[in-house]
């Protein structure tokens, strides 16, 4: 499956720590939102929405110091690096990158070609 890579900050305008260390926040990437965290080792992203039934916005919940987001509903707790629920759901976890001029975030694409 094809990946799609979509800057999400770019260093020039953003300048070169636009989110701080051991925060979340809602992006919108083409109409998909996404949970981005910052932790030491990088940038990450899971899928927004929270799995359990008032599917909360991860963006909006608290970053712990082990990467681990914590929804602002019911208080379910998911790893930002790979998407695994403590409390046994997930979030899908997508691909980020830094490169030189700015963070990228790597979007499967669905293929349209039926085989
Ligand atoms: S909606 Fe996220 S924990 Fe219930």
């Amino acid at each position: 499956m094809a990946v799609k890579w979509y800057k999400i900050y770019d260093f020039e305008e953003d300048g070169y720590e636009p989110q701080q260390l051991y925060s979340v926040r809602t992006i919108d990437v083409k109409g998909k939102l996404l949970c981005l965290g910052r932790l030491p080792e990088g940038y990450v992203a899971v899928d927004d929405k929270c799995p359990h039934g008032a599917g909360g916005r991860l963006g909006m919940g608290k970053c712990d110091e082990h990467g681990i987001v914590t929804c602002p509903i019911h208080r379910y707790r998911y790893d930002l690096k790979t998407g695994k629920g403590l409390q046994s759901d997930y979030v899908n976890n997508y691909e980020v990158e830094t490169r030189y001029d700015g963070v990228y975030i790597g979007i499967k694409q669905k293929n349209w070609w039926p085989f």
